[in-house]
């Protein structure tokens, strides 16, 4: 077994993240008595431990479900330090040092803008407090192939690769690894899992709110650094990998960056960006920004399982609702053998993952309608597999850096080949094309589906509201 981290250094704790996302995680990590360690806050503001708990406080009240065990809340705040000053003033890592004291294996966890990752890692380095010390890294990991080439020599210039831990905390979700675990756990699906029998796949990421207050950060990524390279490339890779040899960390990310190496680099006919109309008047936007809040893209994979068959991906701000789901469709039957093939074109076989904000694994299919004559109905075969107390992402990919545990996180290779394949789209694009807020996106995007269905809207293909569901019509 790894050795367990003794402290939990964490730069940026007064950010956006930490309030969100981290505090909440801390908070869950006590409840259940699994918060061992310091944990040592750093940042620029100034702020104190009081200041500190307060902020925990208010970000568990507001994000984390409201502080319901006073014990563990205690527990948390007891364990919160600080420790203030700039990033690239060295004194503050020999502060840390001291602080640190005799911690045998601390991890260090970067949240801060990449632009400051080398000051901190060098402070970290020749003030003493990187030795035997692990190093969490928060997204975004560069924002091209060139800086995430630039980020690793850094970070490597003090840990070794296998002290690196890089978040994508769409890998701590219990949906993203039920992807992987259903996929290889079963027999039926490895048959038609191929060009065979998948006709094409779609991954929806939907998102109804805006860049809320974001703005400043978000003008610097856009919609294809911050959710396309990172969270739905690795949804891709875990939906068309190889299977691993065996369940550990680098068997599975051996498969996953092969697949990366085999996902051809996009060409700018390959994407369409979109804007939401609004989101110029967003505090720290510019007026005449051409950042994309939504992108569609599509991607193919030169592989034997998978040549010719398209992957369109697709995510963005502002659109009708919140909801994160992949369609893998598949061909039609060879030949028409009922009357009501009209009725039904030929996309009533599918697999339907759901995978936020419900959990569902649906296999779509048709079934014939009592009665008489062979007509049928599109049905869907569902697995729900609603978690309500699933633990939150944070709270899993910390606790497992913490043990030392890989497997959920990503690799130098595997984020430097899902830059690749964006890179030069990154730059190489045509306009944001305007789309309103509460629609799906600019109809420019339609364009890129070469299918008669063109998108389709998440949720279930059958039900209530009739048959097929389009996204357009
Ligand atoms: C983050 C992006 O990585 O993921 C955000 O920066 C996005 O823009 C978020 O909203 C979505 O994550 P989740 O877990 O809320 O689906």
């Amino acid at each position: 077994m790894a050795e367990q981290s003794d402290a939990l250094v964490f730069f940026g704790m007064t950010g956006d993240l930490a309030y969100k996302k981290i505090f909440p995680a801390l908070y869950q990590m006590a409840k259940r008595g699994e918060l061992a360690v310091p944990v040592i806050g750093v940042a620029s503001s100034e702020w104190d431990r009081d200041g500190l708990r307060d902020r925990a406080r208010a970000s568990i009240t507001e994000f984390g479900g409201g502080v319901d065990d006073e014990e563990a809340f205690a527990h948390l705040a007891a364990s919160l330090q600080y420790v203030r000053g700039s990033y690239t003033d060295l004194s503050l890592y020999g502060e840390l040092r001291a602080r640190l004291g005799d911690a045998r294996r601390p991890a260090h966890y970067l949240a801060v803008p990449p632009s400051l990752f080398g000051s901190v890692v060098e402070g970290l380095g020749t003030t003493g407090c990187a030795r035997n010390a692990r190093l969490i890294i928060e997204k975004p990991f560069g924002r091209d192939l060139e800086s995430a080439r630039e980020l690793n020599e850094i970070v490597h210039s003090v840990f070794p690769e296998d002290d690196v831990y890089r978040i994508d905390h769409y890998l701590g979700k219990e949906a993203i690894q039920n992807i992987t675990y259903f996929r290889f756990a079963n027999s039926f699906l490895e048959p038609i899992w191929n060009r065979n029998y998948v006709r094409l796949v779609q991954i929806t990421m939907a998102e109804s709110f805006g860049v809320e207050g974001r703005g400043k950060f978000y003008e610097e990524v856009g919609a294809l650094r911050d959710v396309v390279q990172n969270h739905l490339l690795q949804v891709v890779a875990l939906l068309a990998m190889e299977p691993p040899i065996g369940y550990g960390a680098d068997a599975l990310r051996d498969e996953k960056e092969t697949l990366f190496r085999a996902i051809r680099t996009l060409e700018p006919a390959d994407i369409v960006r979109g804007q939401y109309r609004g989101y110029r008047d967003e505090p720290g936007v510019a007026p005449d920004s051409d950042v994309e809040t939504y992108a569609a893209v599509r991607c193919h994979i030169d592989s034997w399982r998978w040549a010719d068959v398209p992957f369109y991906i697709r995510a963005g701000k502002d659109l009708p609702e919140t909801c994160t789901e992949v369609r893998v469709e598949l061909h039609r039957p060879p030949q028409h053998v009922f009357a009501d093939h009209e009725r039904f074109p030929h996309d009533n076989n599918y697999l339907r993952f759901r995978l936020s904000p419900d959990v569902v694994i649906a296999i779509g299919a048709m079934a014939k309608e009592p009665g008489d004559g062979f007509t049928g109905r599109p049905v869907e075969l569902h697995l729900a597999n609603d978690a309500p107390n699933e633990r939150s992402a944070y709270d899993r990919l910390l606790s497992d850096a913490l043990h030392g545990e890989h497997l959920l996180f990503a690799r130098e290779d595997g984020v430097e080949s899902a830059w690749r394949v964006v890179d030069r789209v990154l730059t190489d694009h045509g306009p944001a094309f305007p789309y309103d807020p509460g629609t799906w996106g600019p109809p420019e995007a339609n364009d890129l589906v070469d299918d008669v269905h063109g998108w389709h809207a998440p949720g279930s293909g059958v039900g209530e509201h009739g048959h097929h569901r389009h996204v357009h019509d």
